[in-house]
């Protein structure tokens, strides 16, 4: 503390030498615009080379880990040797205020130049107390909902000592089958953007400095979403229409919203590991962009160049890494092993070292750590602040707006309040883990309220329970693959039992929360093990079944689609999800949510989004006839579509009209109406399509959509605005064009909507 204090004065007494002149030669360099710069160059200027490396040497702390540790490397060891000469600028998964104090101690304390760390931790859906999965929460669409939830998890991560999470992930997913579609906001990416911007403010919030924010890691630059085949870690392969149109939007949104932060990623992309490639970071990230923060690699992204077949060994990784941009190492160990040497040799320039080391320094200023490195380390704050009852509240309305109804015949829900006999059915009513997820590094485990639980707070109806299947039978860790009960019906004659006694039905069914997140895809998206022979055998005796889905993905389930009168999709909910779960069966929260992301009906349609392109033969020409685009034994459309979701009240749109502003803008307009008896909230949604292109348009792209809330009977007129933002695209060169001709205008509730409007541009 002394030591930093006495930097602080060293820092103003020092004048300013411009040496910007040194990284202006770097593509994208930062530039001296922050209102740090005189103090970050100062500082740059009494550092060594090793001094400057260090700070883009990033070291997993002692416990948890989230990623393959190298094996029998030397660097690992020598953590606490590193801290002290000063060679390390940021730890991850150090958490708690003891732990993040001692490790502080030793780098503001022992080192030369008492510089603080930076302290990353995958904080992805809350801390202690969690939030939905982002997928989940993505359903909402309500972004205030969302900022909030991000703020939350920023108090709780702050107040145990860290600054810094790798959240929001923004990857584009179009494959149910990719475990990580649970981490980010689907498929969309307008919604996207949005979403990944509201996050982005929810964690940095208006001041950095503040204790109670954090800063933000826009991840993972770019493509990760389109691992083949849905397989972790996999190569991803898209043309250029694709990265500028659909995977680079919602990153450059959080540019321009000031993220502090980005990740780059594991896959290759055009033949280039992401981490190795100078396009992607120097030329668009901090070229076109213009980003002023720093990019830290992947958990050993930048050694696993090596088995990609595109660095030889380590030395030359840390070479490529490090011309490509990429500012921070994380868990290769290898910018602390080879740069300065790849310096002298002349194969890293310099002005890279310098440029990385700023861009570093300066998050570092902006979160007041020079001012106080222990800001972040209040074991008052953090007893106070960590659980508390206001963060208790926030998750669980967050949970109940990320629940989507996908069914719901002959108003099977919602739930009478009295006077039935339910039956409750399924492993995860009864899973305190399950509902947390996999990125739960600090939630203690069986913390989530069950349904059970959440159902409890209804006790006019009377509750029986069977388990049905134990879907599990192998131990739940964070490292571990779950074992799945593959054959075991013991269960079965009891859960018939009580589904045959009852006048409805509750089954809860799905996935481990272990089945999706990193390393965790799956080649089917179906009911893990027993549950879907389960699901049928309880029809069988009682049809009047809720399925209540609990989830990390979509999906595919036709049969119940086709069989089960009420469907509700609650994913993984967080630390609230029973209550929110029964709030809405019970109908004291009319649901709200629109999916995310497609759900096939057949995993054979994969990748299936509704932003896809034409074909030049879409529509059959003739029965029978095959010469179209389709499959010969499933149909063309999903499951349910993106956007789709019901309420227990029904709307309306009519009035479609779209009009010229004058001013080279469009109105769009029409009326929503709820026709049903209750008061609800829907999402309308607007989507174009640009009929003819320089580059061909997708069938539809959402480009607006409000939230309204009406009584019954009650109607609204809603209009939007199309201006060049909406109507324009980026052509294969990456250059937005806005062109002349004839565009649709979709309304409606979802994006299969028909309801449409032509006008001319
Ligand atoms: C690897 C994951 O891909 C990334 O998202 C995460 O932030 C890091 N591990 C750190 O845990």
């Amino acid at each position: 503390m002394k030591r930093a204090a006495l930097l602080g004065i060293l820092f103003l007494a020092v004048s300013f030498v411009a040496c910007n002149s040194e990284s202006g030669s770097a593509t994208g360099a930062s530039n001296s615009d922050s209102p740090y710069a005189a103090q970050v160059d100062s500082l740059l200027s009494i550092m060594t080379l090793e001094e400057k490396i260090g700070q883009m040497n990033q070291y997993n702390g002692f416990w948890n880990v989230t990623g393959p540790v190298p094996a029998g490397d030397e660097a690992a060891n020598k953590k606490y040797e590193h801290l002290r000469k000063g060679w390390v600028g940021s730890m991850l998964n150090v958490r708690g205020v003891e732990n993040v104090k001692a490790v502080q101690k030793i780098a503001v304390e022992e080192s030369r130049l008492g510089i603080p760390l930076i302290i990353g931790f995958d904080a992805i859906h809350g801390y202690k107390t969690l939030s939905p999965i982002p997928l989940a929460e993505s359903a909402s669409w309500d972004m205030e909902a969302i900022r909030r939830s991000a703020e939350v998890s920023a108090a709780e991560t702050a107040a145990s000592g860290i600054n810094w999470t790798f959240a929001p992930m923004v990857d584009i997913g179009r494959d149910p089958r990719w475990g990580r579609v649970m981490e980010g906001a689907g498929e969309d990416p307008y919604l996207g953007s949005l979403i990944a911007v509201a996050r982005v403010k929810g964690f940095q919030g208006d001041d950095l400095s503040d204790p109670f924010t954090i800063a933000a890691c826009t991840k993972h630059f770019a493509g990760y979403g389109f691992a083949e085949g849905g397989k972790d870690y996999n190569t991803a392969d898209f043309g250029t229409s694709t990265l500028y149109n659909i995977v680079l939007p919602p990153f450059k949104a959080t540019v321009d919203a000031d993220v502090k932060t980005f990740m780059n990623s594991f896959n290759v992309l055009n033949g280039i590991p992401a981490t190795g490639d100078r396009f992607l970071q120097r030329e668009i990230l901090k070229g076109r962009w213009d980003f002023q923060g720093f990019v830290v690699s992947d958990w050993g992204s930048i050694g696993e160049m090596v088995p990609h077949g595109y660095a030889e060994d380590g030395k030359h990784a840390a070479e490529l890494a490090a011309n490509a941009g990429s500012d921070m190492d994380m868990e290769s160990y290898l910018y602390v092993e080879h740069l300065a040497e790849l310096v002298r040799n002349g194969r890293v320039d310099e002005a890279y070292i310098t440029d990385a080391a700023r861009r570093i320094l300066t998050v570092k200023y902006e979160l007041g750590l020079f001012e106080d490195p222990y800001r972040y380390c209040d074991e008052t704050r953090e007893q106070e602040t960590i659980g508390k009852a206001e963060h208790q509240e926030a998750v669980l309305d967050m949970a109940k707006k990320s629940i989507v109804l996908l069914k719901n015949e002959n108003n099977l829900l919602p739930l009478k309040k009295s006077g039935q006999r339910i039956a409750v059915i399924g492993q995860f009513a009864n899973d305190k883990n399950s509902p947390l997820g996999s990125w739960r590094i600090a939630a203690d485990d069986n913390t989530a309220v069950t349904l059970l639980e959440g159902l409890a707070a209804y006790p006019d109806n009377s509750i029986t329970y069977a388990e049905g299947a134990t879907v599990t039978v192998g131990e739940n860790s964070f490292v571990m693959e779950t074992a799945i009960n593959e054959d075991d019906k013991s269960g079965f004659a009891e859960a018939r039992r009580v589904a045959r006694a009852a006048d409805v039905v509750i089954m809860n069914l799905g996935e481990v929360g272990w089945q999706s997140g990193e390393g965790r895809s799956r080649v089917n998206i179906d009911l893990p093990g027993v549950q879907q022979e389960l699901l049928e055998a309880v029809y069988e005796v009682n049809p009047n079944i809720v399925l209540v889905l609990q989830n990390g993905r979509p999906l595919a389930l036709p049969w119940a689609d086709e069989n089960i009168p009420a469907i509700v999709e609650a994913w993984q909910l967080g630390t609230q999800s029973g209550n929110a779960i029964a709030q809405v069966l019970y109908g004291d929260y009319n649901p709200s949510g629109k999916m995310p992301m497609t759900t096939p009906r057949d995993k054979g349609q994969i990748p299936i989004y509704y932003n896809h392109k034409n074909t030049g033969r879409p529509v059959i020409p003739a029965p029978n006839l095959v010469f179209w685009s389709h499959y010969m034994d499933e149909s063309n459309a999903p499951l349910y579509p993106f956007g789709h979701g019901l309420s227990y009240t029904t709307f309306q749109y009519e009035g479609l009209a779209v009009n010229p502003n004058g001013d080279g803008t469009f109105k769009v307009s029409f009326t929503l109406t709820n026709t049903g008896a209750i008061k609800g909230k829907e999402v309308a949604q607007l989507y174009i399509q640009d009929v003819a292109a320089s580059v061909t348009r997708p069938v539809r792209e959402l480009k607006g959509f409000e939230m309204v809330e009406l009584a019954p009977g009650a109607s609204q007129e809603i209009s939007f605005t199309l201006t060049d933002t909406e109507l324009g695209f980026y052509d294969n060169d990456g250059e937005f064009v806005v062109e002349d001709g004839m565009y649709r205008v979709f309304i409606g509730g979802s994006s299969a909507t028909e309801y449409s409007v032509d006008f001319t541009r």
